[in-house]
């Protein structure tokens, strides 16, 4: 398995998989791969009949443009040769790793594309210009890819609904796959971020998921009030964690619009601080 840097070599590689008739399926990450992404890759395998008409492209980007000021950017964790290893176990045909200049030769992009009301709150409001970086980078990856297929985690929701919208509105030809959140055996969902973890930290973080278990058992008992999850949910991370809320919110799990009863399929979506690290989780509840 290669790894190219170039758009243009990338662009070669991919035009002589399209010539044998193969699927482009895409997986876009940060990089520092956890079993998240690979998980995302085995999908796709196992998802290919032939086990050989799939072409599995990965990028790895450390995307500059959806980071704030003050956010980890710098600190971000890289290791491109361990991921390598990793991706070619799971089945990825190809890495794309750019540099920044690769991406932004002007040292950033004049155009951007950002997706309106789906980027609003929950992640949307601690993090502004977040989203507006992200469909921006992806767009390009999509362009630049042009793949068939296309995977993104369920971990970052807003993420997967605002990329299935924007490939909607702006009639993207890819299919977009939401991947199940891969989760430690405590429940903590995999990150890159949790290498950030204190030990103490690392010890209270599966809260999160306890606390949105207990939201998503409540729903199930015919609980129609978010208000009232919304209670449960705070106080369990209070007593549980040191952790700091940022929100915990219950929304339209198509359309992320908010909602005063739950009479529809809800994603229960949180983000809390331990200590200087932001984690987000959520849980899909069908009703
Ligand atoms: O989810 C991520 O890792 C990133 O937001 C993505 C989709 C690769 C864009 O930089």
């Amino acid at each position: 398995m290669n790894i190219i840097k170039q758009i243009d070599a990338l662009r070669e590689n991919i035009n002589q998989a399209k010539k044998q008739n193969k699927t482009i399926v895409f997986i876009p990450t940060m990089g520092f791969l956890h079993q998240g992404h690979l998980s995302m890759a085995e999908l796709a395998r196992r998802q290919d009949e032939t086990r050989s008409k799939f072409y599995i492209v990965m990028s790895i980007f450390v995307n500059p443009l959806q980071f704030g000021p003050n956010e980890d950017y710098d600190k971000y964790p890289r290791d491109l040769s361990r991921d390598a290893e990793l991706a070619q176990r799971a089945g990825v045909d190809i890495i794309f790793a750019p540099t920044v200049h690769e991406m932004y030769p002007e040292g950033t992009s004049l155009t951007t594309v950002s997706v309106a009301e789906v980027t609003e709150g929950l992640c949307g409001a601690g993090r502004p210009g977040h989203f507006q970086g992200v469909t921006t980078v992806v767009s390009k990856l999509f362009n630049i890819v042009q793949p068939d297929i296309a995977y993104f985690g369920q971990k970052d929701y807003q993420q997967a609904i605002t990329i299935k919208k924007m490939v909607q509105d702006l009639n993207f030809p890819i299919e977009i796959i939401v991947a199940p959140t891969v989760r430690e055996q405590d429940g903590l969902a995999m990150s890159s971020r949790n290498s950030y973890l204190s030990p103490e930290e690392r010890r209270q973080a599966p809260v999160l998921y306890r606390s949105l278990q207990e939201g998503a058992a409540l729903i199930k008992q015919g609980e129609t009030r978010p208000e009232i999850i919304r209670e449960k949910i705070v106080q369990r991370i209070r007593n549980e964690s040191t952790g700091q809320i940022e929100y915990v919110e219950i929304r339209n799990a198509d359309n992320l619009a908010t909602t005063s009863i739950i009479d529809s399929n809800v994603v229960i979506a949180l983000a809390v601080r331990l200590g200087s690290t932001r984690l987000i989780d959520n849980i899909v509840v069908e009703v």
